[in-house]
């Protein structure tokens, strides 16, 4: 059985979206993977609350109490051992909005089998305001991206995407909606086709 780790900041809709899609679809039967636990860098993040009351493991690793993101990252990663799984099926570490850039130690622990969506049709806008500069830009189109993290920021292979219109009268936070419905089908898709393609060449 393959552990699947969550890492949040805040409300954790994709979270959500990702644990309501691995029960309604059966993850643990089918693709031999379970949602095991939701960690977070901020004690107060209300998706934690929620995360609790689904039965999940929980724990928070409050990024302000530690000197640099190195040993921030190191308090993350011992967070995260007890639920790492083992060499034959390591565990699969989902970002989902989690806001925090990880060091490339940790990024290298965990290669291949880390996971991040971002709210942009990548390679376009990797980093923040993505839906402002789209607009701004006069694109007709957004979205966002699933793809593997690597120690360069928002540019790892990407595993899918979702495509939304931009309507002339968006603002940043319409647009922002708009995606974040998407993500909600999008995510959990994409990380059932990386189950998959795993439990493939597992056999
Ligand atoms: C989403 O736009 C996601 O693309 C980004 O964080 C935002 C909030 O996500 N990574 P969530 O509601 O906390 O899952």
């Amino acid at each position: 059985m393959r552990n699947i780790v969550i890492l949040i900041s805040g409300g954790g809709s994709n979270m959500r979206a990702i644990v309501e899609a691995s029960r309604r679809d059966r993850w643990e039967a089918l693709l031999g993977a379970r949602v095991v636990a939701v960690l977070s860098n901020r004690p107060d993040a209300a998706g934690l609350a929620w995360a609790r009351e689904q039965g999940l493991a929980t724990a928070a690793v409050d990024h302000r109490a530690y000197p640099s993101r190195e040993a921030f990252d190191a308090a993350l990663l011992q967070a995260i051992a007890p639920f790492d799984g083992d060499e034959t099926e390591p565990a699969l570490i989902v970002l989902a909005g989690f806001m925090r850039i990880l060091t490339p130690g940790f990024v290298a622990h965990f290669a291949g089998r880390l996971l991040n969506i971002h709210p942009s049709l990548l390679p376009a806008f990797p980093g923040l305001h993505t839906h402002a500069r789209a607009i701004a830009a006069g694109c007709r189109v957004a979205g966002a991206t699933v793809h593997e993290v690597t120690t360069e920021l928002d540019h790892g292979p990407i595993l899918g995407q979702a495509v939304v219109p931009v309507l002339p009268d968006d603002t940043p936070e319409t647009l922002a909606a708009r995606v974040l419905s998407q993500e909600h089908r999008l995510y959990p898709r994409a990380i059932a086709d990386w189950l998959r393609s795993k439990n493939k060449s597992a056999t």
